[in-house]
């Protein structure tokens, strides 16, 4: 509640005024939360919960393809109050709670949210937790992970100085792909993430983690070494790290990605920290 410019207290009318204000910012924020699906407060960033099949158009008998994704139910702009609302990593983690919105909860033993500093310049998204990262609740902590930390090292950074995430942040039982349902339900956690650490640059590891962030279903080979725009951020998808140990002779082209990526820093004014490698 404010006060007058000289520190009196405000007069009953602007108190009044002010409260009046807030609740109509505060009702017009969670009227859009409603239609937007969420069962918990404002702010949350629980997805609509159960996409509704399409009725039969009159006179067909066969339903209309309908979109049934979270992400493809189209809704109003949130009101000006929540559109300035970015949260912070740990408003978002809290929001996530022990979740359980889908499945993989079942199977996981620790969640796995993303580490690094915000805003960070760059920014990694990877598929999913493999079990060492299930294990200790980081994001490539294991074999992959290891050869992460080198790409990161090369470009001229350390695994400190960026953010690292996955679509999905429980293990997918057996390392399969993620399911759309278990991506759906973890989507917004991503997009606010991405809003909070305001990456530069986001690099993408993988089919999945291009394929979702992007929208589109396409081969990793069509999509990588070359920019693409995610709300208004560079994007530059390359191979998994998990692919790279798998078939070595790939990580030439691996490393074409990130000198792209070093070079558009440089050319942003938010250049590495420290040189990359030649
Ligand atoms: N693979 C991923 O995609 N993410 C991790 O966190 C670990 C392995």
């Amino acid at each position: 509640m404010s006060s007058t410019p000289d520190g009196d207290p405000p007069e009953p009318g602007e108190v009044r005024e002010e409260l009046a204000a807030l609740a109509r910012d505060l009702r017009a924020s969670l009227g859009w939360h409603r239609r937007a699906g969420a069962w918990s407060v404002p702010g949350g960033a629980s997805p609509r919960p159960v996409a509704v099949e399409a009725a039969p158009a009159a006179g067909t008998t066969t339903p209309v393809p309908s979109a049934l994704t979270a992400a493809a139910v189209a809704l109003d702009d949130p009101p000006p109050a929540l559109r300035a609302a970015v949260r912070s990593l740990a408003v978002i983690r809290d929001e996530l709670g022990p979740c359980t919105r889908c499945k993989l909860h079942k199977t996981r033993n620790k969640i796995v949210f993303g580490v690094g500093p915000e805003p960070a310049t760059l920014m990694f998204i990877g598929e999913g937790p493999g079990a060492d990262e299930d294990r200790i609740g980081d994001p490539f902590v294991g074999k992959a992970g290891e050869l992460l930390d080198k790409m990161i090292e090369a470009m001229g950074w350390q695994r400190d100085e960026v953010y690292i995430a996955n679509i999905v942040k429980c293990r997918p039982p057996g390392n399969r792909n993620p399911e759309p349902d278990e991506i759906a339900a973890c989507r917004p956690f991503l997009d606010a993430q991405i809003q909070a650490v305001r990456p530069r640059v986001i690099v993408t590891l993988g089919r999945p983690a291009a394929n979702v962030v992007l929208g589109v279903d396409a081969p990793i080979s069509t999509l990588r070494g070359r920019f693409h725009d995610h709300r208004g951020i560079r994007l530059m998808p390359t191979f998994h790290p998990a692919y790279l140990l798998r078939t070595p002779e790939k990580k030439r082209e691996a490393w074409g990605d990130l000198k792209q990526v070093i070079a558009e820093l440089d050319r942003l004014g938010v250049p590495a920290p420290r040189p990359p490698r030649a």
